[in-house]
């Protein structure tokens, strides 16, 4: 059978009907028991919406176990009945359906509703947890609705879920267990530290974790209150502000706060602006809730039997799919790393076609247990690059094949070291030294005009060139020995050379392509040292000092200088990188000393202030690269970084900023286009 997104596919016969109740019942089973399923969510959406089709022009063949109508697709009950039947929401999938649906609801009041709360949809399990006196008595899943089961056992592992309410009250608190972003990594360290499979993605880990009753490892979730009974008479913000008094967890602390809304305008505004911090949001969200907030209007809507009339889900594009595992490629880096990447059967997750994932390195395979030919979970978010998660176990076939790892470099045939997690080839950067000195000539290192790929390669081939330190040494007869490197070529190369060697220390640095350094990490290295003689000098320890410098990387830091020595010693008779500024973190400097050291003087307009740059550049900063851009706001004063957060005092805005812009409106920071900005930089525009 066929389905399709977003628009529901056609069951033209009773038998394609009968097939596909089956599959939704056996998918919904997965999904609300061990949160596993074998169809995406947005195809499990497609599935009901093209059986809600066929049952509304053939009413007479519906099926008695068809999902339509049922909390969790009628596919899982529990033991213990609810006090009163814990519903879903129906689903609207865009801004046109939500205007429908809220049509109809103002329809049924015979009068405009007053007022809306907009939310955030956790993507986690529903669950009610019982208060007798303020104290935490039993905690219950959802299970068909009616009856769900007994998870107390998992009481303790649940922040935001208080053991004692600040008040002695008889309440059913519901809400969303969930595993946030940090959750799922330190729950999947632990479970394949214990030999145990990761998680697929964190729904699933949410479901085993609550469900588990003898493990040797804890896993702790997250509790997001959004309905309760017991407290009546309040509307719905009024009741979340009610949970938190009383202590439980809510998203209000969050970047996707429930916000009131007093038009349908205003609500399509706040569910694009949630939608938009999907991406940055500490934990997964499916979609946006939009609930009638009085209490008056939820009342006299009523609920049907699955779901209140009053409140309704705009689902989002599932942010996980399913597909298949077709190959692994492995892939030299320019530092020589042997990365494995996966080729999937190609598969549209939010819009985008992913055909490649990453795999992290060879250990992650074996961890994960894949295989080729598995079907296995993809996961993307906003402009991260895609990753696989896990595959479906219990789908296979036995027609799948074990991952074969190489035995030699793929590159250059040399024997690859395995001592680290990532592999890597002997020859290190020596295996790549073409990209090496690209990256290293390229407009945010060194700018060498003139160098492309071509000429790379014919300078490694001709053993003049083995690293970006050789450049420097080029003389003009040894360019003329070239194909196709006329005097005119050979000039304008050594020019470009030699404007190079000018290049500031931020710049030097950075086209070393030192492993977990890029632009940023660079300029923040060059403004705290100050010469590269000191950042040579400096310890793991020191290194660790600069902002977003962990022990760990400082430790790769160290460990990649000592083997750029040569490069750096000859960098250094050439007198390349040996400008001297004075640093920011003063030589000596006591260790838990101020590690925000990226700005440039005390001085400048931007003095104080915590910069990001989004969106593209237009006017007179159109032709500035991002990190040209974070180079002038440094400049000019400021510390440049690329996400936003509650530290960030300034967003400059180009064109088609997304969800940077949200969250600095979100979080009241001042935005400024970037004509302002450039107005406000002026002196400092090299
Ligand atoms: S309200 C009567 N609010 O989504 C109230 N549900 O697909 C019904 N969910 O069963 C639920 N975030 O598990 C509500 N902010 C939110 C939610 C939310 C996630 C879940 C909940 C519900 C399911 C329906």
């Amino acid at each position: 059978m066929m389905i399709r997104m977003k628009d529901a596919a056609i069951l033209a016969s009773p038998a394609a009907y009968a097939d596909a109740v089956t599959t939704a019942v056996r998918a919904a089973a997965a999904y609300y028991t061990d949160g596993s399923t074998p169809l995406g969510d947005d195809e499990y959406d497609a599935l009901v919406r093209a059986i809600e089709a066929y049952e509304g022009a053939n009413p007479d063949e519906v099926l008695p176990d068809s999902p339509t109508g049922k909390v969790a697709g009628g596919a899982v009950a529990g033991d213990v009945p609810h006090s009163v039947p814990m519903l879903s929401l129906d689903n609207v999938f865009s801004a046109e359906e939500l205007a429908a649906w809220a049509a109809g609801l103002e329809r049924r009041l015979g009068r405009p509703v007053d007022g809306w709360c907009v939310e955030p949809k956790l993507d986690g399990l529903a669950v009610a947890a019982r208060y007798r006196a303020g104290r935490l008595t039993r905690i219950l899943t959802r299970g068909d609705g009616l009856a769900g089961e007994d998870i107390t056992h998992a009481a303790g592992d649940v922040l935001g879920l208080p053991a004692t309410l600040t008040e002695a009250l008889d309440v059913e608190l519901r809400g969303e267990v969930l595993l946030t972003a940090d959750q799922f990594e330190t729950a999947n360290e632990i479970r394949t530290a214990h030999g145990a499979p990761p998680f697929a993605h964190p729904r699933s880990g949410a479901a085993g974790t609550l469900r588990a009753k003898d493990r040797p490892y804890r896993v702790e979730l997250t509790f997001f209150a959004y309905s309760a009974t017991g407290l009546p008479g309040l509307g719905h913000s009024e009741l979340l502000a009610r949970l938190a008094g009383l202590g439980a967890n809510t998203a209000a602390a969050t970047p996707a706060a429930p916000l009131r809304c007093a038009t349908l305008e205003e609500v399509q505004q706040r569910v694009d602006e949630i939608a938009a911090l999907r991406a940055v949001l500490p934990f997964g969200i499916d979609g946006v809730v939009v609930k009638a907030d009085a209490a008056a209007d939820q009342e006299q809507a009523g609920s049907g039997s699955r779901a209140p009339r009053w409140a309704v889900a705009r689902k989002l594009a599932a942010q996980h799919k399913v597909t298949r595992l077709l190959e692994v490629e492995w892939n030299v880096g320019r530092t020589g790393i042997v990365a494995p990447r996966a080729v999937l059967e190609p598969v549209v997750i939010d819009g985008v076609t992913v055909t490649y994932a990453t795999l992290h390195n060879p250990a992650d395979i074996t961890r994960r247990d894949l295989m080729i030919g598995d079907q296995v979970f993809i996961y993307r978010a906003g402009d991260v690059i895609p990753r696989v998660e896990a595959p479906l176990v219990e789908e296979r076939t036995g027609a799948e094949q074990p991952i074969a790892f190489p035995e030699v470099c793929p590159r250059c045939g040399d024997a690859i070291d395995r001592t680290q997690q990532r592999w890597r080839c002997v020859r290190g950067r020596g295996c790549q030294a073409v990209a090496s000195i690209r990256y290293a000539v390229g407009r945010d290192q060194l700018d060498v005009e003139g160098l492309g790929g071509t000429r790379a390669v014919q300078l490694v081939d001709a053993g003049l060139v083995a690293d970006v330190a050789d450049l420097f040494a080029l003389t003009r007869e040894q360019l003329l020995g070239l194909e196709r490197m006329g005097d005119t070529s050979a000039d304008n190369l050594l020019a470009a050379i030699g404007t190079a060697r000018t290049q500031p220390l931020n710049r030097v640095f950075c086209a070393l392509g030192v492993r977990g350094t890029g632009r940023t990490m660079s300029r923040r290295i060059a403004a705290h040292f100050g010469s590269m003689a000191a950042i040579r000098a400096a310890d793991a320890e020191a290194l660790a000092e600069v902002d977003g410098i962990g022990t760990e990387k400082a430790q790769v830091i160290v460990e990649e200088l000592a083997e750029l020595a040569p490069v750096l010693d000859k960098l250094a008779a050439h007198g390349v990188g040996t400008a001297v500024t004075a640093p920011t973190a003063p030589a000596g400097a006591a260790p838990g000393g101020s590690g925000e050291a990226a700005a440039g003087g005390a001085g400048g307009p931007l003095a104080g202030e915590a910069v990001v740059v989004t969106g593209s550049m237009t006017g007179a900063l159109a032709a500035l690269s991002r990190n040209e851009m974070n180079e002038l706001v440094e400049r000019a004063g400021g510390k440049a970084s690329s996400s936003v957060s509650s530290r960030t005092t300034l967003l400059v805005a180009g064109e088609k900023a997304g969800s940077k812009r949200a969250k600095a409106e979100q979080l009241g920071i001042r935005i400024l286009t970037p004509e302002e900005f450039a107005d406000l930089v002026a002196d400092h525009l090299a």
